[in-house]
């Protein structure tokens, strides 16, 4: 159906994960908890509901879904993985990794879900809900990030409802996210592995398990994106994005990292810390929340101190560089 629907919040129990694992199998669309974000999941193999993913974010086609495994069993089979894939997926899963590999001849992906690309996208998450949701499930389900288009991404139901109220049938409820940014996308295709997209899993990791550094992606360009959907502006609040302030301007938010304040702090409409300790992984937890909280002061200007890049800044980097871009 295409009219409104009444969004159910499903409670993270075995009930809710009945409910939410009917609901998909039916064809219709749920939002989950990962450790990274909320995904918006449907069915990979049913090309109507991954439709509806699409329309219910407002999407372009052109951009490939995630499609997640209750398992690396699971998600062996839907894929062609290379000794290097198999090695970073014995690593890292469960867990915050997204394998770009080519697509198994006999994948139950559907087209739509890897936007006709010969390559898929596959992840097996931690996050125990989504682990329970997906070995209830038994198909893969495609999954892209629980928000419209072009915004921040989801840490919490209720980012959800903001977003997809009305939209979607259900989100099961299991409270903040761990991780916080998404997770990190490694396209193993022939060649060496290429780091398409900063995430979870950090880079001095996946150099730990490679035994190289992986290749770089490409300069954010709004034209030549590094992966069909590394779009130069994303992760977009309403308020415009200054990076790397060291002076704040009266009526600008600020976002803060660690015990340093920038010139003027003291006149912001708005202020938060992603990490009074100056830690990364917390300050990656907060990030996106902090984002709609700051955009929610009406403040017309975010202005973020600069971050540095060790670990978790790498990711949380590259989305407020995106949340910046001209749009
Ligand atoms: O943490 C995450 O990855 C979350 C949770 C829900 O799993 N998902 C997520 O999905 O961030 P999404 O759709 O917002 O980002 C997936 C990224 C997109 O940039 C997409 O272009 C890329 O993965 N991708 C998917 N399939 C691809 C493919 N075959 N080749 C290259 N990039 C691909
Ligand atoms: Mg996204």
């Amino acid at each position: 159906s295409t009219g409104p629907t009444a969004t159910r919040r499903l409670p993270p129990d075995a009930a809710g994960i009945a409910e939410a694992a009917a609901l998909l199998r039916a064809g219709r669309l749920v939002a989950f908890p990962t450790e990274t974000v909320y995904g918006l999941g449907a069915d990979a193999t049913d090309a109507a509901a991954v439709a509806g993913i699409f329309a219910a974010k407002d999407r372009p086609r052109f951009n490939p879904l995630i499609s997640h495994l209750a398992d690396a069993d699971a998600a062996l089979a839907e894929g062609v993985f290379d000794a290097q894939a198999r090695r970073l997926a014995t690593a890292f899963w469960p867990g915050p990794l997204t394998l770009v590999v080519p697509a198994h001849p006999g994948t139950r992906v559907c087209d739509l879900a890897r936007a006709g690309l010969p390559s898929l996208a596959l992840r097996v998450p931690a996050h125990p809900l989504a682990q329970a949701l997906l070995a209830e499930v038994g198909r893969p389900v495609a999954a892209p990030s629980a928000n419209r288009s072009g915004r921040v991404s989801p840490t919490r139901a209720a980012h959800v409802l903001d977003d997809l109220a009305g939209r979607i049938a259900a989100v099961l409820d299991g409270g903040d996210t761990m991780v916080g940014v998404e997770s990190t996308v490694v396209a193993c295709l022939g060649g060496a592995p290429r780091l398409l997209r900063p995430g979870g899993i950090t880079r001095a990791a996946l150099r730990d398990v490679l035994g190289l550094d992986p290749a770089s992606p490409e300069a954010a360009d709004a034209d030549r994106p590094a992966g069909p959907g590394m779009l130069a502006s994303h992760y977009a609040p309403r308020a415009r994005v200054r990076l790397d302030a060291v002076r704040i301007e009266p009526g600008e938010a600020v976002l803060l990292f660690g015990a340093e304040r920038p010139a003027g702090h003291e006149t912001a409409r708005a202020s938060l810390n992603l990490s009074p300790s100056g830690d990364p992984a917390e300050a990656a937890a907060r990030l996106f929340g902090a984002l709609r909280d700051l955009d929610a002061s009406g403040a017309g200007t975010i202005a973020v101190v600069p971050i540095p890049e060790d670990g978790l800044g790498e990711a949380i980097r590259d989305r407020l560089a995106r949340a910046a871009a001209p749009r």
